[in-house]
């Protein structure tokens, strides 16, 4: 871990900038996730599914419960990438690592629920890692249709949104690996999906759960298309020299931070 921050911290000084965030003490906020939406639910069209809170827990999903010490650590980064965001009047936030197994799916889909638990922010967390989709297993759904059928002009995206049950989250879904991720990324498709889910809601902060960047030059080229990027890093097992290459491949696309996850076997901390 002390190698990693090492890294991280050479790699601010050489950019003279510092775009960590820290997420270290513990604010234990109030739990809104029940309060009913005001404006930004008119999911008539939304599949509504319910989760099994179990499923979730095993699957490290846990900031539905704010009572949960490690949702804390989730709230506190929610404030800081809001924070950030709302700042610069960006709405989109690509969610990379240097390899696979870092945690994305795992932050994407606790800061997208986090970030839902805000009475005046919907989220919408979209599976973009079209190698290796885990969205949906993470939250035990088996939607008929997803992303996968959207790409392919078997469905409209507005007929495989979902929303998994909890106040203003909307979840793209993708249940079948898409082959030609690369291209299918790149596409013309692809590029007015991402319009399209930014553009719908005003109040939406929309997450994309992106492929490693290490997996080919598809993440790297996607990136101009969301507004920032966090950089999901797994504490001994990134090694440094490849978060100071991702950190440079990705310098030019408004890098919000570097979070660095599985710093504690035993609980899921977040350092930055
Ligand atoms: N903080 C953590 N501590 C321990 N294991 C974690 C942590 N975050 C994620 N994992 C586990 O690591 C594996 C990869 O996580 P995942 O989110 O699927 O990574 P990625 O999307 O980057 O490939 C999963 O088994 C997940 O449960
Ligand atoms: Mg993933």
């Amino acid at each position: 871990m002390e190698r990693i921050k090492d890294a991280i911290s050479k790699a601010r000084e050489t950019q003279g900038r510092s775009p960590d965030l820290g997420v270290r003490k513990a604010v234990r906020p109030v739990n809104k996730a029940h309060e009913a939406d005001q404006e930004d639910i008119s999911y008539s069209q939304t599949q509504v599914i319910e989760l099994n809170t179990k499923h979730l827990e095993a699957n490290r999903i846990i900031t539905f419960d704010s009572e949960d010490p490690d949702a804390v650590a989730f709230d506190v980064l929610r404030t800081q990438v809001l924070s950030k965001m709302e700042e610069n009047g960006w709405k989109t936030l690509g969610i990379t690592s240097p390899s696979p197994e870092c945690g994305k799916t795992v932050v994407s889909l606790n800061l997208a629920l986090s970030i839902a638990k805000q009475t005046d922010k919907t989220a919408l967390v979209a599976d973009f890692d079209l190698r290796r989709p885990r969205i949906s297993r993470y939250l035990g759904i088996h939607p008929e249709k997803s992303l996968f059928d959207v790409f392919n002009n078997d469905a409209e995206v507005q007929d495989v949104l979902i929303n998994p049950s909890f106040p203003r989250l909307v979840v793209l879904p993708n249940n079948t690996p898409v082959k030609n991720s690369a291209e299918t990324l790149m596409s013309k498709k692809a590029k007015a999906l991402v319009q399209e889910l930014r553009n719908r809601y005003q109040n939406r902060i929309v997450i994309f759960d992106l492929p490693p960047l290490m997996a080919g030059d598809d993440t790297i080229a996607f990136l101009p298309q969301v507004d920032c990027v966090l950089l999901v890093v797994a504490s001994g097992e990134t090694k440094p020299v490849e978060v100071k290459e991702a950190r440079r491949q990705i310098q030019s696309n408004n890098l919000l931070g570097v979070v660095l996850n599985k710093a504690n076997e035993r609980q899921t901390h977040y350092y930055y």
